[in-house]
């Protein structure tokens, strides 16, 4: 659908090679900016951000400050109407019964496995290949996170290393649906079934991922979503959900989040507090009903991305990221593997061009300090280590513009064909091992 075609090369190829032929010529000679404006048809890229919520932001100021005006007069700051609408709107959207508002993903983590009285001696399975927060939440109740390596196309959870990890312990598994694709949500409930254990999905960066056709928290026995501003549906700051079929679980949730208390001042449950605040949910009720066109903008950006790279021929020198078949992926972060040892040069070198980049993560959880009371170490969980050396996230978000993306490419090929010449481009080891990685299966 966005793969180019020689013949006839679609805009953006022309712009990213027009713009390729830029950087070189700006190397070469000292070109004043006009000028080198004019070569590249690009004007307007000098710089491309990592993340622009002002973009997303500015057609919607105006809700916004009615929104939070309606607030004010009102008085109802926590919780209350603002919160019932999203949970409600969120709980349709991702096709399920209950949504739960709280203060974070962090605090939907740790509401998830407070209903399951989770608590010393107990398990529970995690990636080490995630945001702190999966696992912390099981450390703080005093259980023990088990650490499982990822699959190294998806980087969720490897089903198989989830089944050698479970003993008698073993109350609970988290699968992540990382940068925004679901983990492998069948193998994975069929395992905890057969297994008696409890599924939670942390799918704080995959609100509207599918996995067969069901929406991310849907599928296990409970979800937590992030309204994190940096997710696909981020807030004006700290807010989460969980999600769940289980009207009992949904219910305990409900009393957690607000210290156990009912009635008032009477409290059956030791919980926390962990409102969602009214501002949150207001900010988040104008953004739902745009969600699924910035999917769409994301998709497109992660399409046009691998078409360009490809052009480029950059997919031997980079792994670039795929969607995979059964899955709707929702495209929170953009992330090749630069191989070899180089991805924290390449890294440098974009950010010094002025071109976000990021490391999602650069070191697993099981190596994490706070964590070596565990006894893990490098060499246990390979795949996991060997992500952390070479992912790389790049610019992806909806407003994105495809000039902008020919300069992320260029910068890039730039940094293969400038300081390195002559550098071979082996295809990555990653990839030498998988047989068959065809175009169409990059662009899936
Ligand atoms: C995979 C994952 N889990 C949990 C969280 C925690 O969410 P929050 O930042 O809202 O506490 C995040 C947020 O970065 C995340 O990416």
């Amino acid at each position: 659908m966005l793969a180019g075609c020689l013949e006839d090369p679609p805009d953006y190829a022309r712009t990213l090679f027009e713009t390729t032929q830029l950087l070189l010529s700006m190397e070469a000679s000292n070109m004043n900016q006009s000028a080198q404006n004019q070569a590249a048809n690009t004007p307007s890229v000098t710089s491309v951000p990592l993340l622009d919520l002002k973009r997303q932001h500015d057609p919607l100021q105006g809700q916004f400050a009615e929104a939070l005006a309606k607030i004010c007069q009102s008085g109802w700051f926590c919780l209350g109407p603002d919160v019932k609408q999203l949970e409600e709107g969120v709980a349709k959207y991702s096709q399920v019964k209950h949504a739960i508002g709280c203060g974070s993903g962090s605090d939907a983590l740790l509401l998830a496995l407070m209903a399951l009285d989770l608590g010393p001696g107990d398990e529970v399975i995690v990636p080490s290949f995630t945001f702190f927060a999966t696992a912390s939440a099981a450390a703080r109740l005093g259980a023990t996170p088990v650490f499982a390596d990822i699959d190294p196309v998806s980087f969720n959870l490897d089903p198989h290393d989830v089944q050698r990890k479970i003993t008698a312990r073993t109350k609970a598994v988290i699968p992540v649906h990382l940068y925004g694709q679901c983990a492998e949500m069948d193998t994975l409930m069929q395992i905890a079934e057969a297994a008696g254990i409890v599924v939670i999905e942390d799918a704080a960066q995959a609100i509207g991922a599918e996995f067969d056709g069901h929406r991310a928290g849907s599928i296990g026995h409970m979800g937590c979503l992030s309204f994190y501003p940096t997710k696909n549906l981020g807030g004006a700051g700290d807010g989460g959900m969980v999600t769940s079929n289980d009207d009992a679980l949904a219910k305990k949730i409900q009393l957690l989040r607000v210290h156990g208390m009912e009635p008032r001042y009477y409290h059956g449950l030791l919980g926390v507090n962990s409102r969602m605040d009214s501002f949150q949910a207001a900010i988040l009720n104008v953004k739902l009903p745009h969600l699924d066109r910035w999917t769409r903008m994301r998709t497109e950006n992660a399409h046009r991305y691998t078409d360009m790279f490809l052009e480029a021929g950059l997919d031997r020198a980079l792994s670039l990221p795929r969607a995979l078949p059964h899955r709707r992926h929702v495209w929170n972060q953009y992330v090749v593997r630069v191989p070899d040892g180089r991805r924290d040069d390449l890294r440098t070198f974009l950010n010094e061009a002025k071109i976000g980049a990021e490391v999602y993560y650069p070191l697993g959880l099981h190596e994490q300090q706070c964590f070596a009371y565990l006894g893990y170490g490098r060499g246990d969980l390979p795949e996991t280590d060997r992500a952390t050396e070479e992912v790389l996230a790049l610019p992806i978000f909806p407003e994105l513009t495809s000039a902008e993306q020919a300069a992320v490419v260029a910068r890039v090929t730039q940094f293969y064909d400038g300081p390195a010449k002559g550098h071979k481009l082996a295809g990555p080891n990653f990839l030498k091992r998988r047989e068959g990685v065809a175009k169409k299966d990059l662009q899936n």
